[in-house]
């Protein structure tokens, strides 16, 4: 997983739960990097997990509510970080539509070793959008923290359903219905 994950991660804990905590977590986890991250960088992806369960214990916050809640950070993140794929989207349906085609394309290029799930969108007749999420990383949870980043960035009012279905192979399934 690249390094940015890890870094914005890691500033995320510095500024909700204080330096300490994450240096606690860092230093209970078991990382093979030792926890020395750079945006650059390319790290196993346990170690993503790893600080995020160390970080459940400290604070008895669940781990699915801390990933969701990373995911809606990560997107003010990517905001400020890469602008420009917001400003090409006038609104939220077309934003997530371009980020299988486009986004992670771009990401992929910059870094060829990125591993990205599979992210499909098609428009319902009655108006919503259904955004389908594969991947055997499993962080269905920060897909729906970013779908949440996504919504409140845009300011629109969408009503947020999600189906988990049957692993297949070992990729995680879930589908998103983002309601008119
Ligand atoms: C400007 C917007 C975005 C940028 C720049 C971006 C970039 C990235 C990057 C750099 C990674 C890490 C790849 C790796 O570690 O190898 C990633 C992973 C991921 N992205 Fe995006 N992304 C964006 C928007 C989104 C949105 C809106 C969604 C959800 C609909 C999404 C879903 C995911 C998920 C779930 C992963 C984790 C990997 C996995 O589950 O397989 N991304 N993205």
């Amino acid at each position: 997983m690249k390094g940015v994950v890890f870094t914005e991660f890691l500033d995320m804990v510095d500024d909700r739960f204080g330096m300490e905590t994450t240096e606690r977590i860092v230093g209970r986890a078991d990382l093979p990097s030792g926890g020395a991250y750079t945006s650059v960088g390319t790290y196993d992806h346990s170690e993503i997990v790893s600080l995020v369960v160390e970080l459940g214990r400290e604070t008895g916050i669940g781990v699915g509510d801390l990933v969701k809640s990373f995911g809606r950070h990560l997107l003010t993140r990517f905001h400020a970080i890469y602008p420009q794929f917001f400003a090409e989207k006038p609104d939220l349906f077309s934003f997530l539509e371009n980020v299988d085609a486009y986004i992670h394309e771009e990401v992929r290029k910059l870094y060829p070793n990125a591993a990205l799930p599979e992210i499909g969108t098609r428009r319902l007749p009655d108006g919503s959008l259904e955004l389908s999420y594969r991947s055997n990383r499993h962080m269905g949870d920060l897909c729906e923290g970013l779908i949440v980043g996504a919504i409140a960035h845009y300011g629109e009012a969408h009503r947020l359903e999600r189906r988990d279905h049957p692993q297949e192979e070992d990729k995680q399934c879930l589908t998103f219905l983002l309601h008119p």
